[in-house]
């Protein structure tokens, strides 16, 4: 197992032999609030970041990022953060290749993405707050915007990405996709082969779709949680990806049950504590030499990597 804070002990000598006078860029996706503000706070508060707050809602964006710099100011700590001027939906791909074509124009790099924004649809026996979706329509926006959109933001990112000394993605990824939640072992089997591809990953998740559809998930081995098979997709893009772009630090992390809207405020872990593991990440040394073993394509859980198997 892989603790992140061991790492960090060599922190003194990070990146220095990457150091440019530009400071690297972090791109946070559903930046606006909860776990990804606390993320995009800790990333623009160190001395050689800046962090972008990409959402859907610009105005929500521009608040988040205020409050960010406000704060820091009256901590005394800079937090360098801007607000992405365009809007960044991940239901709407042409709001994704604009977004990422202003930070292209305007940055030309990008270091760090989190993969962050996500929904979840709130189970209303559980909140009683929110309207009911019957099972069979979350599927398709769970997986379209958890699944889809996150990869088409990664595939956009990747020439950006590839522009940094130390590229690396951080996607937020939950408990409720791992890989126990599946109920056959042809399909434990399919999701952890190493020959596995985004492609083959994608036909998937179009499957879960229309087998949660037409009613026929259950019996195919798919359990009753679109957010969950959009989390065990998010993982296993994660591993794809690291497998495909081996000089990329490409992880995976649970951030924890925290207090956030996307449970109604349910949660019992900090969010400000949810994004200390990405932040960790974001930071993390790749390793001095060329020959160095790449952290990459591992799922990490309070600061140490974890098996995708956990219960
Ligand atoms: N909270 C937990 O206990 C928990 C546990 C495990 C994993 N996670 C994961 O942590 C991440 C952050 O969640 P959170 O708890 O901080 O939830 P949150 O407060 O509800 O934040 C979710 C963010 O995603 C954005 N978003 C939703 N749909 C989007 C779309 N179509 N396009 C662009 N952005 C969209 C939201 O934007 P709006 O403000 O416009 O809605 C918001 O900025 C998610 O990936 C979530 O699955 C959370």
């Amino acid at each position: 197992m892989l603790a992140i804070t061991f790492i960090l002990l060599a922190l003194p000598t990070f990146t220095l032999s990457f150091s440019t006078s530009a400071k690297k860029i972090a791109l946070i996706t559903g930046g606006n609030k909860g776990i990804g503000k606390e993320i995009a706070r800790r990333i623009g508060t160190e001395p050689d970041f800046t962090a972008i707050i990409a959402s859907r809602n610009v105005d929500l964006a521009r608040a988040a990022a205020d409050e960010l710099i406000a704060d820091g100011q009256t901590e005394g700590c800079e937090c360098d953060v801007i607000a992405l001027p365009v809007p960044l939906d991940l239901l709407e791909p042409k709001s994704i290749s604009n977004a990422v074509d202003f930070v292209e124009k305007e940055y030309g790099v990008v270091d760090v993405l989190v993969n962050n924004a996500a929904i979840c649809f709130n189970d209303p026996t559980l909140y009683g707050k929110v309207d009911h979706t019957p099972f069979e329509k979350q599927a398709g926006i769970t997986i379209q915007t958890n699944y889809f959109g996150t990869l088409q933001v990664t595939q956009s990112c990747m020439p950006l990405l590839k522009k940094s000394a130390s590229p690396r993605i951080i996607n937020i990824a939950s408990a409720a996709g791992r890989l126990t939640i599946l109920r056959s072992q042809s399909l434990v089997d399919t999701f952890t082969s190493d020959t596995l591809t985004i492609p083959h990953l994608s036909d998937l998740m179009k499957q879960f779709v229309s087998d949660v559809e037409d009613g026929s998930h259950s019996t195919k081995g798919w359990p009753n949680t679109c957010y969950g098979v959009s989390k065990l997709g998010i993982i296993a893009m994660t591993r794809i990806l690291a497998r495909e772009n081996p000089n990329m630090m490409i992880n995976s992390v649970d951030p924890g049950y925290c207090k956030t809207d996307q449970n109604n405020n349910q949660g019992v872990v900090d969010p400000v504590d949810g994004a200390y593991t990405p932040y960790l990440l974001a930071l993390m040394d790749q390793g001095e030499e060329e020959d160095d073993e790449v952290v990459s394509g591992l799922h990490f859980y309070e600061e140490a990597e974890i098996p995708w198997s956990y219960q």
